[in-house]
């Protein structure tokens, strides 16, 4: 369960992020977060974490008819803690921190595979809607603006050219000294990105009255500054 935050006159305003893997959605919600002084949630870490128990389990996608009973079965027998921590948001799996591990390449792909899977959602959705309603915050996904919290009060979506979300993507992994090139990272982008797009439950879609922002050659700082006026708007 995620960390009660101190009071604010924010406390339960909620902005919803969505956007394609590497648009910027995660650096750009924590700082946000922060300079608003409220908490941060990534659903996504959510959605990893059972992609990394899958992974343990021996599962590969594509997936069979099977699978959906077996990530099942493993999300009931293992426990999945969820903390809004500074800066980011904590996964505790079984009582590890699992953030490192959720963030390499593979256990990318198997988040999008298991994150298709209505049941896994069914299961997730309603402990995000209820982080939400109880804290307020960013929240940041997929489907955030879309199905999670469709009356959120401001709702963004992000986005960036495909070669430089793949570069982002790359200086990411580099920093944890993950071995990987460009290409390599666009194509497994692009494997997401048409898996997360075209899923039956809960696909990317722009929500609407979203505010889209294209983040190709802005800094984060311009990002968040865009942002905020767009709070200001609300307020
Ligand atoms: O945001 P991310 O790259 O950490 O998310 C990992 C995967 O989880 C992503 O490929 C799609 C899925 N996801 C989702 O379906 N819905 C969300 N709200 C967040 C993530």
């Amino acid at each position: 369960m995620a960390n009660t935050p101190p009071e604010s006159k924010n406390s339960r305003l909620i902005i919803a992020i969505d956007g394609p893997a590497g648009a910027g959605k995660s650096t750009v919600a924590s700082q946000l977060a922060s300079r608003l002084g409220i908490p941060y949630l990534d659903t996504g870490a959510m959605y990893r974490a059972v992609g990394l128990l899958a992974m343990q389990d021996g599962l590969e996608p594509p997936f069979d008819e099977g699978a959906a009973t077996r990530v099942l079965e493993l999300m009931e027998r293992h426990r999945i803690e969820v903390e809004a921590a500074d800066g980011g948001t904590k996964i505790i799996v079984d009582g590890h921190d699992v953030g490192e591990e959720i963030r390499s390449p593979e256990c990318s792909l198997m988040a999008s595979a298991v994150s298709a899977l209505a049941d896994v959602r069914e299961a997730l959705v309603p402990l995000q809607r209820e982080l939400g309603m109880r804290d307020g915050g960013v929240m940041e996904g997929r489907d955030i603006g879309t199905v999670v919290f469709p009356d959120a009060g401001l709702k963004v979506f992000l986005t960036a050219s495909v070669d430089e979300r793949a570069r982002r993507r790359l200086g990411d992994l580099r920093e944890r000294d993950v071995d990987t090139s460009l290409e390599e990272v666009r194509e497994q982008q692009q494997q997401r990105d048409l898996q997360d797009t075209s899923r039956a439950e809960s696909p990317l879609q722009v929500a609407r009255g979203s505010v889209v922002v294209d983040t190709t050659g802005l800094t984060l700082d311009q990002v968040v500054e865009r942002l905020l006026e767009e709070v200001a708007r609300i307020r």
